[in-house]
């Protein structure tokens, strides 16, 4: 196979199926001209290391709808994007997300850097960012690495070892097929790939654009690749929270800004994250059972116990409450103790 026929083959193809996002330039309007907006590339790719673009998707239009431009992003409050950030996990993305805004407008005079070893600079942007904000945005052609172009990659070239020690491998073949002209838009032809055809079960491979020149669909091994090593099972933490109405007010307390879940609401909660604070009054506590929730490391068994006693907290505070900024853990917690939303 010649290099250039693979991107060759994959820009043909996305000009004719690219998916249509928010934040994404289409392929025609690319060639008339336009150039996609690196605030709204940045903060897609940075949403889309959590999860899909179909869950990204609400996320980013109520981001852009109440932050529109960097500058306005870098002078919310934390708390507040902090809560618009619950949901979608893992909250020190969102805390860099802050940090790389502010570093953007104090630095930078609000615009971002054109290049990938510029935006690699700033606090929180990792290669796989900093790569494809450079590649979408400016034309370079940055080697644009995710989960779905290592998955493509392995199946293209037929690569046997498992990940991680395949990685170095996977970047450098990926790096071989980058093209010069368009590598914007080559970087999304892969990822698009990755995500509709080339998927790690059942791929497509009969409608993929790749057929014929895909060494693992011609060894008819496709789906067997990327290979991983097996990885330890995470392991199983116990917790308890504690869930108190009174007047339709709620008792939530701010969590510390370092840690799990940190600088979120909670409610009163011990065990699971090293603490072992208690319960945040006596009473007679009603066990309403558990809610599972896994983190990167771990999966949590957290019980639920409700009081409506009028004992005064010796932490955290009775606040109105609107669950959807409560982080997912707590919110499965909620939903436990007020199944029909209302508190008492
Ligand atoms: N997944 C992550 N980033 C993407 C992008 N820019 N295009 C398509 N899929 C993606």
């Amino acid at each position: 196979m010649r290099d250039a026929e693979v991107s060759q083959r994959l820009l043909a193809w996305y000009d004719q199926s690219a998916r249509v996002m928010p934040w994404r330039v289409a392929p025609a309007a690319r060639a008339a001209g336009l150039r996609a907006d690196p605030y709204r590339v940045w903060m897609s790719e940075v949403m889309l290391q959590q999860t899909t673009v179909a869950a990204v998707t609400a996320y980013f239009q109520s981001f852009i709808a109440r932050w529109p431009t960097v500058q306005a992003l870098a002078a919310a409050q934390d708390a507040e994007v902090m809560a618009e950030w619950a949901g979608l996990g893992y909250y020190a993305r969102a805390r860099n997300l802050l940090a790389c805004a502010r570093a953007v407008v104090r630095d930078h005079g609000g615009v971002f850097p054109a290049s990938a070893a510029g935006m690699r600079a700033l606090p929180g942007v990792g290669p796989y960012t900093a790569a494809a904000v450079a590649a979408i945005c400016h034309d370079e052609p940055a080697v644009v690495v995710d989960g779905n172009v290592e998955r493509v990659m392995a199946r293209l070239f037929a690569v046997q070892a498992p990940l991680p020690a395949a990685k170095p491998e996977l970047v450098q073949l990926a790096g071989l097929v980058t093209p010069d002209q368009r590598p914007g838009d080559y970087a999304q032809a892969v990822m698009d790939l990755g995500a509709t055809i080339c998927t790690p079960r059942n791929p497509a491979c009969g409608i993929c654009p790749l057929l014929g020149i895909c060494e693992a669909q011609h060894l008819g091994i496709a789906a067997e690749l990327p290979r991983k090593l097996a990885n330890a099972e995470k392991p199983v933490r116990q917790g308890v929270a504690w869930v108190a109405a009174r007047g339709g007010l709620v008792l939530v307390e701010r969590r510390a800004e370092r840690g799990l879940l940190g600088g979120m609401l909670g409610f009163p909660s011990d065990g699971w994250d090293g603490s072992v604070q208690g319960a945040p009054f006596a009473a007679d506590w009603q066990n309403l059972g558990a809610v599972k929730h896994t983190f990167t490391h771990f999966h949590l068994i957290l019980q639920v116990l409700a009081s409506d006693s009028d004992a005064n907290p010796q932490r955290g505070e009775f606040m109105q409450l609107n669950p959807d900024d409560l982080p997912t853990l707590m919110r499965k917690a909620y939903d436990l103790a007020f199944p029909d939303k209302t508190p008492r």
